[in-house]
């Protein structure tokens, strides 16, 4: 293909993105990705010449409703660059605050589980911010797994890694078990938005008809297996909190706290142990 100037090609692709219904900052953001360079060195370089077809080919699978992070391969989560792709869910911002949670009800040198670890953002963030913490990356999805060790090696986490629905095939005991489950009632995922429907894990995304499913399993497993004084930190889904609570009361658990989110919504939820 012939050369054309950058310009020119970010004003034709990017008005082609609004009139599809596409955000026209994927375009610098991918231009930037191809260049090598920031978005801001594009956007001041218009007179520089390239060969649109790669910009193109990246922007038609953004068209056909395949995820930014999933393209160009990384999301941002706690201040940190992780590796993504399809074999998990893209770290949300709200998962920050459950690990923020984390990081300051940990006691020193705590035993600490992630439960459903995906790309690995809350173990490896949470172990990243406090070294002092034994930490381990759980998952059913052997695929999962393989992305969060991948992203423990990028990032320098050394956690544990272990293959296991929920805690079956792990022994000991913990002091925080924390968990993002999927939590979205299984009726519901066909009317999320393609990016999230067609390309992030089902697995990731529903674990049944309530939504609640994975947590109220975990908080039947948890007992057994939370040191005394240990605590739960859960995410929950949008409308899920008098659920949450009404299982927490029948498998012995105190609501210590249940946390908004930026938008207002109760997000992370505290629990521990009656008595
Ligand atoms: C909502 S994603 C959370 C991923 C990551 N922790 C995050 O917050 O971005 C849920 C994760 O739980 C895993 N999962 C689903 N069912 C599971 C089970 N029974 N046991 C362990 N992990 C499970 C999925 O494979 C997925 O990686």
């Amino acid at each position: 293909m012939p050369l054309e100037r950058v310009d020119s090609v970010r004003r034709r692709c990017r008005a082609e993105a609004l009139a599809r219904g596409a955000n026209p900052r994927d375009v610098d953001v991918l231009m930037a990705d191809l260049a090598g360079k920031s978005v801001a060195y594009v956007v001041a370089h218009g007179e520089l010449e390239i060969d649109p077809a790669p910009l193109q080919a990246l922007l038609e699978r953004r068209h056909a409703g395949e995820p930014l992070q999933y393209i160009r391969r990384r999301a941002d989560f706690y201040g940190r660059e992780f590796y993504v792709d399809d074999r998990v869910l893209i770290p949300r911002p709200e998962t920050e605050l459950l690990v923020e949670t984390a990081v300051k009800l940990a006691p020193d040198r705590a035993q600490v589980i992630d439960i459903g670890s995906g790309s690995g953002a809350i173990a490896v963030s949470v172990k990243l911010e406090r070294p002092d913490l034994d930490v381990t990356a759980a998952d059913a999805s052997m695929a999962a797994l393989a992305v969060t060790a991948l992203n423990c090696r990028r990032l320098g986490a050394a956690i544990g890694l272990a293959a296991s629905d929920l805690l079956s095939a792990i022994d000991g005991r913990f002091d925080l078990i924390l968990s993002n489950p999927p939590y979205i009632p299984a009726r519901e995922v066909e009317e999320l938005q393609v990016e999230v429907r067609e390309h992030e894990p089902h697995m990731a995304l529903t674990p049944g008809e309530q939504g609640t499913e994975i947590l109220e399993r975990i908080l039947l497993q948890a007992p057994a297996r939370l040191s005394p004084g240990g605590r739960v930190i859960l995410e929950i889904g949008f409308g899920q909190e008098e659920r949450v609570r009404a299982i927490a009361a029948s498998h012995v658990f105190t609501v210590d706290d249940i946390i908004a989110d930026l938008a207002g919504i109760p997000r992370t939820v505290v629990l521990s142990k009656h008595g």
